[in-house]
């Protein structure tokens, strides 16, 4: 309900942002515009804070300057929109405040204009206060108001520019792909748009853009590029949203080191735009390596790797099985822990099927010269934290070694995680990037007992496994690779089938009978048979990266609107019923019933 009167914008324009005024500015006269950040009433003077997205300036209203427009200035309550005029005065030395850019001046107002109102925040406009998320995302017009997510969104937008600008440099075609279309093959679940002209029938949101930047190139585009919104039905965490932003390329005629220099430079261009510089080019490491060292596709480089040290304990008691890995683990800088947390980690990796020493002191009363040279090949200092597992009992799966390592992987990370804060092991300023390439082409599916593509149905076969397509799919490898930054997925691709014959050996290999892969990929088989070039490409997670550069821990601070965990958008309050005539334009009749 409007409490004071309010005055129209009328013609009034800015002579300045709310950052830019200085010492060099006195004696001029501005106009100014924003919102009232802080408000000091001395009586006599009205000091404010007055905000906009550049900055800070302080403005004063003196009764005995001119005693209405301090009366006006009296009615002013936190978020109110104002415009102010005035003339620019330096301020006294005690007063300089050396916190904002504008701290040494202030503008002393003549004429005030009330644009609008504002309820009482329901939380103050500070990165000092904490407030629960729940409320952020339902007042969320209020939570990016504050410093930390104005900061996040803009950079968000410098960060798309700059990788913009690099592409374009590169040659790169900014295209536009559609958002209605059919299920695109990523292995999450579609979301579906219900089509009113044809009753029964559903347009599926892209997962990707995968198959249509596919036949950009069959069309001749050579090289492609879009900032595109995905949708995937999948659970969330704190990486992944529903709807998200991809940084999607793809190019004609590349070997895997064209698209790597591709996307270096934009990487390095997108880091240099946070004020970070990026070294290139990024190094590179086998899947195998990465599983044989970090236990992990996506190798968090900054702490070092474990080691594998079975060789050492050959011929001695030491309980292992059946050639399985055991590895030592080296956490730095721990110090001591507790006999509870010694329980805590035996109990991670038991969860996970592994055994696990926890008693490096036992271990080399018990095998002291082993244990010398695992400390020797770990190169562990006195506060390091040494781990040592092994298998507690036959690994399944069609590469038991790698379950065990996989384990092993998770446990190195759990240590990281649980001694990240405590000893500040993972420094958020330091980029650690690698190349991940030659992934596995399939994974067994235990469930269903068939194997799956490991990526997605597109990617060729190294030259050196074509074979392998049809005799030993658990060792056949693809051409295709991971950006990985600091145990973080940025980015996946590969360089793809362009002819129609691997493809139907693909998806053959897939299970996929000749229906099936007609229905659902017709279009792009039938496109591969009139002359589709060699091709590959990839796709950065727009929102991975600027998380990353923003110093956050969750996607939904760099993300303007983002849904919870649940889904939902809490502002909005969508999902939501429809009505029952929206239902019956499209047919549809509902089985459950809706869950509010
Ligand atoms: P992929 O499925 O690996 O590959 O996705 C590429 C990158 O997109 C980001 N990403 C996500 N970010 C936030 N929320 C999500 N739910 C989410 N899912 C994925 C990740 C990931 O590395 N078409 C292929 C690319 C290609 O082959 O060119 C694709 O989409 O950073």
């Amino acid at each position: 309900m409007q409490t004071v009167p309010l005055d129209f914008l009328g013609e009034l324009r800015r002579t300045h942002d709310c950052g830019a005024l200085r010492l060099s500015d006195t004696g001029k006269r501005v106009i100014l515009m924003g919102w009232v950040h802080r408000r000091r009433d001395l009586g006599g003077v009205v000091f404010l804070h007055l905000r906009d997205r550049e900055g800070v300036t302080q403005v004063v209203f003196r009764m005995d300057a001119d005693a209405e427009v301090h009366k006006k200035a009296e009615l002013l309550g936190l978020e109110y929109v104002i415009a102010i005029e005035g003339l620019v005065d330096n301020r006294s030395k005690e007063n300089i405040n050396p916190a904002i850019p504008t701290g040494e001046v202030e503008v002393v107002c003549e004429k005030l204009w009330i644009l609008n109102e504002s309820n009482t925040p329901p939380f103050p406009m500070e990165d000092t206060v904490d407030v629960k998320e729940e409320t952020r995302l339902k007042y969320r017009y209020m939570d990016l108001r504050r410093p930390r997510m104005q900061r996040n969104i803009i950079l968000r937008s410098k960060i798309s520019l700059a990788v913009r600008n690099a592409l374009y440099k590169e040659g790169f075609l900014e295209i536009e792909t559609p958002f209605m279309t059919k299920s695109t093959p990523e292995g999450s679940r579609d979301f579906l748009v219900p089509s009113r002209m044809q009753p029964g029938m559903f347009y599926a949101l892209p997962q990707s853009p995968q198959i249509f930047k596919q036949i950009l190139m069959v069309s001749g585009f050579e090289k492609y590029f879009q900032i595109v919104r995905c949708f995937r039905d999948e659970d969330m965490r704190a990486d992944r949203q529903p709807e998200f932003t991809q940084i999607d390329l793809e190019m004609s005629f590349p070997q895997q080191d064209r698209v790597f220099e591709a996307v270096e430079a934009l990487v390095k261009a997108a880091f240099a735009e946070a004020g970070n510089e990026v070294v290139t080019p990024f190094p590179r490491m086998s899947y195998q390596e990465a599983i044989d060292n970090y236990g992990i596709d996506k190798p968090e480089l900054r702490l070092p790797p474990f080691k594998r040290v079975e060789d050492l304990f050959v011929g001695t008691d030491f309980p292992m099985s059946n050639d399985m890995p055991v590895v030592a683990i080296l956490t730095p800088k721990v110090g001591q822990i507790s006999r509870k947390e010694r329980d805590d980690i035996k109990a991670f990796g038991q969860e996970r099927g592994l055994r696990v020493f926890d008693d490096a002191k036992r271990l080399e009363r018990d095998y002291p010269e082993q244990m010398a040279r695992v400390k020797e090949r770990l190169g562990l200092n006195e506060d390091d934290l040494l781990i040592m597992a092994t298998w507690s009992c036959d690994p399944k799966g069609p590469k038991p070694k790698d379950t065990v390592l996989l384990a092993c992987g998770q446990l190195r990370l759990h240590l990281a995680q649980r001694y990240t804060d405590k000893h500040g092991l993972l420094d958020p300023k330091v980029f650690k990037f690698t190349w991940l390439t030659e992934f596995p082409m399939f994974e067994w599916n235990e469930e269903d007992q068939k194997w799956d593509a490991a990526h997605h149905p597109f990617c060729s076969v190294l030259d050196e496994d074509i074979d392998k397509l049809q005799n030993d799919r658990a060792n056949c490898r693809a051409k295709s690779y991971d950006l990985v930054l600091n145990g973080n997925e940025l980015g996946s691709g590969s360089i793809r089938i362009h002819r129609r014959d691997v493809q139907a050996q693909v998806f053959d290999a897939l299970g996929l009978t000749k229906e099936e892969a007609q229905s659902k990929f017709g279009f792009l088989l039938e496109a591969l048979e009139y002359g589709a070039p060699p091709h590959g490409g990839i796709a950065l997670g727009l929102d991975r990266m600027v998380m990353i550069l923003a110093g956050e821990t969750s996607i939904r601070d760099v993300i303007p609107f983002p849904k919870t965990a649940k889904g939902t958008d809490l502002m909005c309050d969508a999902p939501s019923v429809v009505a029952d005539r929206q239902l019956r334009d499209v047919g549809i009749q509902l089985r459950v019933k809706p869950a509010k």
